[in-house]
């Protein structure tokens, strides 16, 4: 349902008083299927945000093209991705002064009807009732605007949902109701899911790990598999002390 095909994302290299290019995304191939649930992972900077930036289309794609449903939406503007489908989390979502959640929501979904409105949101139960009529600003924790965050890019019913690093920020208590409610909603509305994450409640959840390095896939399968180069790229810490809520962010 979303296929990269050699997808490049190159920007202006002037470290060193060059006037040379880097490729952050460095010739992607990949087929992503229907109603699968996929964890992208990889060391800091090695490319995940940009890549979901490049799907959502808030990166340009420099070379290379992306599939959705069988268009080529390359060159479609962020609107017209989510019209087609395609739903994105920030890690770090956009405050706004004077707007509420509720507002954000409405938008989300066209709905405006208070009833209809309750509906949604104890269909995303990790977002409390007591959420809808705060507003999307500075006084709101950086936990709290990622699962506002989240509430909306379920509420949007996409075909096609990413999630970069949704657990930034969220208490222990809420990640394991968070994928829960990311396979009820892939089971339920058969949504491809993309989810960018260190954490191994995500990676345990996947049905395909994805690794990443330098603007690369280095590895798609499972997690089984993938262990040995998670450790090579310190994506994660293998000790024995790993065991427990308190390290539930530890892969092990
Ligand atoms: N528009 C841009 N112009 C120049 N460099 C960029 C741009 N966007 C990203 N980069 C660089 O590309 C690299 C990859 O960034 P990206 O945000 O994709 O990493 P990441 O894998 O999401 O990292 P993290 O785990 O820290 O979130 C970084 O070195 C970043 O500084
Ligand atoms: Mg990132």
């Amino acid at each position: 349902m979303l296929e990269l095909k050699n997808l490049y994302f190159t920007v202006p290299d002037t470290s060193n008083g060059n006037a040379g290019e880097r490729n952050i995304i460095d010739g992607i191939n990949f087929n992503f299927e229907k109603g699968k649930f996929y964890a992208i992972t990889g060391p800091n900077g090695s490319g995940k945000t940009s890549l979901a930036k490049l799907i959502m289309g808030i990166n340009p794609v420099s070379h290379g093209s992306i599939i959705f449903d069988g268009k080529d939406i390359s060159s479609l503007s962020i609107p017209e991705r989510a019209w087609a489908g395609i739903s994105y989390s920030f890690q770090q979502p956009a405050r706004f002064k004077g707007i509420t959640f509720r507002d954000l929501l409405s938008i989300a979904t066209g709905v405006a009807d208070e009833k209809k409105l309750l509906d949604i949101i104890s269909r995303v139960g990790i977002c409390p009732l007591s959420f809808l009529d705060k507003e999307v600003d500075a006084k709101l924790s950086g936990g709290e605007i990622k699962k506002i965050e989240l509430a909306i890019t379920i509420a949007a019913n996409p075909k096609l949902a990413i999630y970069d690093e949704p657990d930034t920020g969220i208490d222990l208590w809420t990640i394991g109701p968070m994928v829960d409610l990311l396979k009820k909603e892939l089971a339920e509305h058969s949504t491809t899911t993309i989810v960018v994450s260190h954490n191994r409640i995500f990676l345990e959840a996947a049905d395909v790990i994805l690794i990443i390095d330098k603007g690369r896939f280095v590895y798609t399968g499972d997690l089984e598999n993938s262990r040995p180069l998670l450790a090579d790229l310190s994506v994660c810490t293998y000790h024995d002390s790993c065991e427990g809520e308190e390290n539930a962010g530890c892969l092990r």
